[in-house]
């Protein structure tokens, strides 16, 4: 099928002061600043990945670049501004270099589409977040056809592996499904990635198995709703099946998921969760509040009832079971009283970690009917409080780890010390171990592998360990 002409739209502005050089006679330079969730570094992968089988170097400044990608989020409205930012910036480098490319992919290149050529007039190409693999045909068409918008729904889940270009790193992240069935009332990802879309099992495991084999030892598996994979496939494939089937790949060491959405773990997803050695301990499952009338306002589907026997399921499958939150404070109507809700399920949880967002309107979207009623200075204070009882829970919880045994996967060098090594516990906890031992083994070469270690320090964001000398 030839998705890249069933699917385009041309926006057919041409602007006429310009006369650049067809694509082909160009040096070939790409730049791509990626803004937002995991999904769009994943997406930025794979189109470099694209733009290098057609020619494309990538370059670590704009500034060297014949074209430039921003790959673009939406989420909140701070996200769009950094965007309008850099598309502001560039104007007049474009200006003086009509052969300079720029392209904005992603999710507000979807959300805006041809409103963006008619605002940025320096932006040539708006690619949405089905279409990016056909960056390299799109920019072809640019002499010819003038400015391009490319933003339909296509069936990107189904067209087989694409290549991606990876990090050296321990971890491979791989998208497992795309787009969100939910329509939570703050939310612009049901708009900019559409309806939720699960790939076939056997073109994840291939992709894992590449991954394993290109010596990565841990996969992460994305989605919006990541627990509510396989329901589009119809052929019995959930999450469960799909970690049973990539446990088995030998020489994977780790397998984590991320995100996923209290309504959809089942009692055998956390059964199987709990078997399989390999799987991670840990759960992001966004609470966003604890207050009943405001979560449904937010339109998440769950009560704070709910979300606490989902709590009551895992960890009494998995004692030790790390549950990570988002929290979003000051949504419209969110009172005190509603906020000491969120308090307070924060307190009775007991996070492994949170991250914390003040409500920002999203066009188009359920809440944006209801008033932005909660003032900035009440939202940051409540953002600050979140933030310290999270900090201070972390604090007091890791106090209580000390002298305690993990499996540490060795990541790499520490980000501030070049004398430690860093690595993640079965669940998340992030440990640093002394590199070089009594001994004079040097850990790094430990990067990939599995390390025994006992905690003796922390802060509240770390914690130190010593390795434990394995028996026998
Ligand atoms: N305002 C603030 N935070 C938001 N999030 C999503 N939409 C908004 C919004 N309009 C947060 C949610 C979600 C995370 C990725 O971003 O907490 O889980
Ligand atoms: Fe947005 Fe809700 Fe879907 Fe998450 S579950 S992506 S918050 S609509």
């Amino acid at each position: 099928m030839d998705l890249l002409h069933n699917t385009l739209v041309s926006a057919a502005m041409n602007s006429s002061t310009l006369s650049p050089q067809p694509v082909q006679q160009r040096s070939r330079k790409v730049y791509m600043e990626t803004f937002g969730c995991q999904m769009n570094q994943a997406d930025s992968d794979i189109a470099l990945a694209r733009l290098a089988e057609a020619g494309y170097h990538e370059v670590s400044s704009g500034d060297e670049a014949d074209l430039i990608i921003y790959n673009t989020c939406s989420v909140r409205d701070g996200a769009e501004g950094k965007i309008r930012g850099r598309l502001g910036a560039i104007k007049q480098r474009k200006s003086s270099d009509p052969n300079l490319r720029i392209a904005v992919m992603g999710c507000m290149a979807q959300r805006a589409k041809e409103e963006l050529l008619k605002t940025y007039p320096q932006v040539d190409l708006v690619v949405g977040t089905d279409q990016f693999v056909h960056i390299p045909e799109l920019l072809e068409r640019l002499p010819e056809e003038g400015r391009l918008v490319a933003t339909n729904f296509g069936d990107f889940e189904n067209s087989g592996n694409w290549s991606t270009r990876r990090s050296d790193g321990v971890n491979a992240w791989i998208p497992v499904m795309r787009g969100c069935n939910y329509n939570c009332t703050y939310c612009i990802v049901p708009t900019t990635r559409g309806r939720e879309k699960s790939r076939p099992p056997h073109l994840i495991e291939q992709e894992a198995r590449e991954a394993v084999a290109a010596g990565h030892a841990q996969v992460t598996l994305l989605g919006q709703t990541v627990d509510a994979y396989g329901k589009t496939l119809g052929d019995g494939s959930n999450l469960a099946t799909l970690l049973r089937r990539l446990h088995a790949i030998e020489d994977l060491k780790r397998i984590r998921f991320v995100t996923s959405h209290p309504k959809d773990i089942t009692d055998e997803l956390l059964d199987t969760m709990a078997e399989l050695p390999k799987v991670a301990k840990h759960l992001h499952v966004p609470a966003q509040c604890g207050s009943n009338r405001i979560l449904r306002l937010m339109g998440r589907r769950y009560t704070r009832e709910g979300y606490l026997d989902f709590v009551r399921r895992a960890r009494e499958r998995m004692p030790d079971v790390e549950l990570l939150t988002d929290i979003i404070v000051g949504f419209p109507r969110e009172s005190d009283a509603d906020f000491q809700e969120t308090r307070t399920l924060m307190q009775e949880v007991g996070f492994a970690g949170a991250y914390v967002f003040m409500y920002s309107p999203r066009p188009g979207t359920g809440a944006n009917n209801l008033a932005d009623d909660v003032p900035l200075e009440v939202k940051k204070a409540r953002c600050n409080d979140i933030l310290g009882l999270q900090l201070a829970h972390q604090e007091a919880w890791y106090r209580t780890l000390h002298g305690r045994e993990y499996e540490v996967l060795v990541e790499g060098l520490s980000k501030n010390n070049d004398q430690r090594i860093q690595g993640r516990s079965i669940g998340n906890l992030n440990i640093l171990v002394d590199r070089f031992t009594a001994d004079g083994r040097d850990l790094l070469q430990q990067r990939g592998q599995l390390l025994r270690v006992r905690i003796r320090d922390n802060t509240n964001l770390a914690l130190y360990a010593d390795p434990v000398q394995a028996h026998g």
